[in-house]
């Protein structure tokens, strides 16, 4: 069924994934970015979604970013001291710009994550300063934009984009209590 009130796909995304990125959000602000323990929580989600993700991505003008945040996130880790290898988790197919959404996406909100980060007084914490100072890869948020709003909200095409884009808010949602997860097996 795609009778959707939508003008475009791109306000398709944002309502339709509304509700898993305000679950996931919740999850996310549960991590004190300030605090050691925090910081690695948020890292770890990080590189076991991205990981997740990456193979997907090729060879997408994302994947460069991608790939970038997760050596970053891992970078930080090394220097907090609590990188451990981890297979990456088996997500399935996604659709280029369901990839595109959530990740060029998820820049927008980094602002208020990296100003908490900010705030950290322990030098560990900010001494692993990578994954806070990416660039905000606006340029590839804009393009996701001209190309959503040019496209129709409705369709099997628009239908498998917001799954998807669902399925990856949910992936990170999942890989949010990250201790729990070892070698892309997550334990209850
Ligand atoms: C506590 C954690 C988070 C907060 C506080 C947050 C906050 C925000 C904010 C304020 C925006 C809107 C920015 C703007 O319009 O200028 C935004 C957009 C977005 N964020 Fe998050 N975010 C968080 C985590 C994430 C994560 C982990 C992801 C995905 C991996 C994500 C994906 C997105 C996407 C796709 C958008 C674009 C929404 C749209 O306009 O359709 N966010 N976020």
């Amino acid at each position: 069924m795609t009778e959707t009130p939508h003008r475009s796909l791109r306000l398709r995304l944002q309502t339709e994934t509304r509700a898993s990125h305000q679950d996931l959000d919740q999850s996310v602000s549960q991590f004190d970015l300030r605090k050691r323990d925090g910081f690695e929580l948020f890292l770890r989600m990080q590189s076991v979604a991205l990981r997740a993700i990456s193979p997907h991505a090729a060879p997408l003008p994302i994947t460069e970013c991608i790939n970038d945040l997760l050596a970053r996130a891992e970078a930080d880790l090394r220097e907090i001291g609590t990188w451990e290898h981890c297979d990456a988790m088996e997500i399935g197919s996604l659709h280029p710009l369901a990839i595109n959404y959530v990740i060029a996406g998820s820049r927008l909100g980094t602002k208020v994550l990296r100003t908490r980060w900010l705030s950290a007084d322990d030098p560990v914490v900010r001494g692993a300063n990578s994954y806070f100072s990416a660039p905000s890869y606006i340029e590839l948020w804009k393009s996701f934009c001209e190309t959503s709003n040019g496209m129709p909200a409705a369709g099997d095409v628009a239908d498998q984009i917001v799954c998807d884009a669902d399925k990856i808010f949910k992936l990170y949602r999942t890989c949010a209590p990250a201790p729990q997860i070892t070698n892309g097996v997550v334990h209850a």
